[in-house]
């Protein structure tokens, strides 16, 4: 195996960069997760991400991936038969329509063209035909990871307002939170999903649901088998959340990962992002002349500032791209999902990201295009540039 120089750029939407503080800060021997040191640290970084979360609403913790907090959110808020609205945006979305069918929900979908998002009069209309309030709760995934397309919450609850339908919103933030605007309280959001290895900027280890006082009622009346994720055990607990071993060294680099982002301030952090996605959207913007890659997401109103969703020009293969950039330049791109596998490529701009880090994966990108011989307009690193030194 040939040794790789540098530091590899992780490019890819989660899991993300982590900063060396926050390395540095999980760094230190195991403590008892009842220790009152401990417990003070748990506190802070549960007070933090109500702050990131924009909530004074509970957090519930699982030692878990995102796919955890899907699950903990389903159970802890309905019950078997109950129907959802699913806002089928996406690769993600699906998978948790997917998961509500296999706990014995029953999911109604709106479906939306993937490249431009979702539609909210459909929604509106979805909601008013369901004059009987069967729907229990509506699901919605704030950022497509899979297509790079964001879905606009306040409209969304504008949209449940104006049907007048009292169903819950849930939403999963998992590649939004750290890196767009979000408002839970404001939004009215009833439970957010939420994960460490994304926007907080930590590894991969912990999930969370933050729940309004409306879904708490909700989950006085669920009925859903549910154990591990049981908020109920939860609230019985000292630190109010997680059942079983927490994950005691994650909350040492929440608390340096949240003092980081409280550093820079919220919300310039999200105008960070901002300035990072539109330098990488200029970028493939330019290399889409000469029948090149374009953007998977065609309203660019809708378009993610944490990923951008790159589409390949037929005949060429985004697998066979990425493994030019990863083999010869050391940069690790994301891959298309599901039916986009092969026609897609994506750049993940979220987390602990500065503008060289970012015109260093899309010279490489640049770079393996040529070296794979796809058509492209040169240029994309200087349309960045530009628009990065003005901005
Ligand atoms: C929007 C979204 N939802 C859910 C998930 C699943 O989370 P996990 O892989 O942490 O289980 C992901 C993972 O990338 C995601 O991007």
């Amino acid at each position: 195996m040939t040794r790789k120089t540098g530091r590899q750029f992780f490019a890819n939407p989660g899991p993300t960069n982590i900063p060396d503080s926050v390395l540095r800060a999980m760094d230190r021997p195991t403590i008892d997760f009842n220790d009152p040191e401990f417990i003070a640290v748990f506190d802070q970084g549960v007070a933090g991400l109500k702050r990131v979360l924009r909530t004074e609403g509970e957090v519930f913790l699982y030692t878990a991936s995102g796919h955890g907090s899907w699950e903990a959110t389903l159970q802890n808020l309905l019950s078997k038969g109950d129907t959802v609205l699913v806002l089928e945006t996406g690769w993600f979305s699906e998978g948790w329509a997917a998961m509500a069918t296999k706990l014995g929900l029953h999911p109604r979908t709106v479906h939306a063209d993937w490249r431009r998002g979702m539609d909210m009069s459909a929604v509106q209309t979805a909601l008013k035909l369901d004059i009987t309030h069967t729907i229990k709760a509506v699901l919605a995934v704030h950022n497509e990871t899979a297509t790079g397309l964001a879905t606009p919450l306040a409209e969304l609850r504008a949209a449940m307002d104006a049907a007048g339908h009292p169903a819950l919103l849930l939403v999963d933030t998992i590649s939004s939170l750290g890196s767009l605007d979000f408002r839970m309280d404001e939004w009215g959001i009833d439970a957010v999903v939420g994960g460490s290895q994304k926007g907080l900027m930590l590894p991969t280890g912990f999930s969370f649901t933050a729940a309004s006082a409306k879904a708490m009622k909700a989950h006085e009346a669920a009925n859903m088998p549910r154990h591990y994720f049981d908020w109920s055990v939860m609230m019985t607990r000292p630190q109010r959340s997680f059942v079983g071993t927490i994950p005691t060294s994650l909350f040492y680099g929440l608390q340096e990962s949240l003092r980081l982002i409280e550093l820079e301030g919220l919300d310039q952090v999200i105008a960070r992002h901002h300035r990072l996605a539109e330098a990488a959207r200029r970028a493939v913007r330019t290399w889409s002349a000469n029948n090149g890659p374009q953007l998977y997401g065609l309203d660019p109103a809708r378009l993610s500032d944490s990923v951008t969703a790159v589409l390949m020009p037929d005949g060429h293969n985004a697998n066979a791209m990425r493994k030019v950039a990863l083999d010869r330049f050391n940069v690790s791109l994301g891959g298309g999902l599901g039916k986009l596998d092969g026609q897609v490529f994506r750049i993940g701009h979220l987390g602990d990201l500065n503008e060289p880090m970012l015109l260093g994966t899309l010279g490489a990108i640049e770079m393996s295009l040529r070296a794979a011989e796809i058509p492209h307009g040169r240029g994309g690193v200087e349309a960045a540039m530009d628009w990065l030194a003005a901005a």
